[in-house]
């Protein structure tokens, strides 16, 4: 090791981003979930050039993601948390690296940190959510990253905060409902609305069991979202500047019920323990869709703004914390 190869590492790390992406997108972990293969076999199964597949599979080895024994390739445990069908699967999160506007915005940056301005715009005349609108494919391998994202956060939040006195709750922005899921299988009695645009919200709950609990309601939260106790909205003001979250934060406000909390879930800057994974997601925020992470006096100035008040943080198990607010 010399001077400087850390930082070479990092210089470099696309390369593993990129690899890690093809071997996601080939679907290689699905591949070897039951048995080890030949590199013969594996490229029947994924349908790849033999030889090209082996000098992935080398590069995926030498980072631990698979491993070989006399030829026969495996998955490790990092390798099977690519497996489509592992709880919280990472394989929709390296898949999206298959997009190349995923790869302009990145490297677009400097752009963005010139100017200020959305580096994915910038590049594509349109921002993610309408880009994705037209794209069915990415738009569900998105869904499915949030899904997989949101499965140990809708848990983390489900133990962490008493919903206990409230009757009906908005997952605002909630996607496929992952998380209104997790907080409707804990509380018996609560009464649940899935909030999104037409194309993604969820059309369903997962479980029969909650269906006489459930409703899905498509709209745009920057025009009204249904009256409730609580607002979840998680993962969403980290998506946008800080006048389109006041404008979502007064939509909320304005059917709030007397008594009733707003409750954002995010990952919040300088909290100890993730600075690194905060600072980056905030990276990824400013290039794609144009939004940012934030401290909490940064939420707290954006309550404010929309006529509410941060009342407390409560952190959770999965890093994400619940900023609670009251009107
Ligand atoms: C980063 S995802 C978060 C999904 C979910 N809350 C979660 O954490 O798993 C942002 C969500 O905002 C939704 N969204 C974007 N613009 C919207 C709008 N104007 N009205 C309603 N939902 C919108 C997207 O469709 C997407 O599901």
């Amino acid at each position: 090791m010399g001077e400087g190869d850390d930082l070479r590492a990092m210089i470099t790390g696309f390369r593993t981003s990129a690899a890690l992406s093809v071997a996601a997108e080939l679907g290689i972990s699905d591949a070897l979930a039951d048995d080890g293969q030949t590199v013969s076999e594996l490229a029947a199964a994924v349908k790849a050039d033999e030889d090209t597949l082996g000098r992935l599979l080398r590069a995926m080895v030498a980072i631990g993601v698979y491993a070989v024994q006399d030829g026969v390739y495996t998955n490790t445990s990092l390798g099977e948390r690519l497996r489509s069908d592992v709880p919280g699967t990472l394989r929709p999160l390296a898949r999206m690296g298959q997009d190349p506007a995923f790869w302009a915005a990145w490297g677009h940056l400097a752009h963005s940190v010139r100017t200020g301005e959305n580096a994915f715009e910038a590049m594509q005349g349109v921002d993610v959510w309408t880009y994705r609108e037209t794209r069915p494919e990415l738009n569900a391998n998105f869904n499915e990253n949030m899904t997989a994202l949101s499965w140990y956060v809708g848990k983390a939040v489900a133990d962490t905060y008493d919903f206990g006195k409230l009757s009906t709750v908005v997952d605002v922005g909630g996607g496929h409902g992952i998380l209104l899921d997790a907080v409707l299988n804990r509380y018996e009695n609560l009464h649940g609305v899935v909030f999104d645009l037409p194309h993604v919200v969820a059309k369903q709950p997962r479980t029969e069991a909650l269906a006489p609990r459930w409703s899905a309601v498509a709209g745009n939260f920057f025009e009204a979202v249904p009256p409730a106790d609580a607002y979840l909205i998680k993962s969403i003001l980290h998506d946008w500047p800080d006048d389109r979250c006041v404008q979502i934060l007064r939509t909320c406000a304005a059917t709030l019920n007397p008594g009733g909390v707003v409750l954002v879930v995010e990952l919040v800057l300088d909290r100890s323990g993730y600075e690194g994974e905060a600072a980056f997601s905030d990276l990824n925020m400013l290039v794609m869709p144009g939004g940012r992470e934030r401290t909490e006096d940064q939420y707290a100035a954006l309550f404010k703004a929309a006529g509410l008040h941060l009342t407390k943080v409560i952190d959770t198990s999965a890093r994400f914390s619940i900023i609670e607010a009251t009107a």
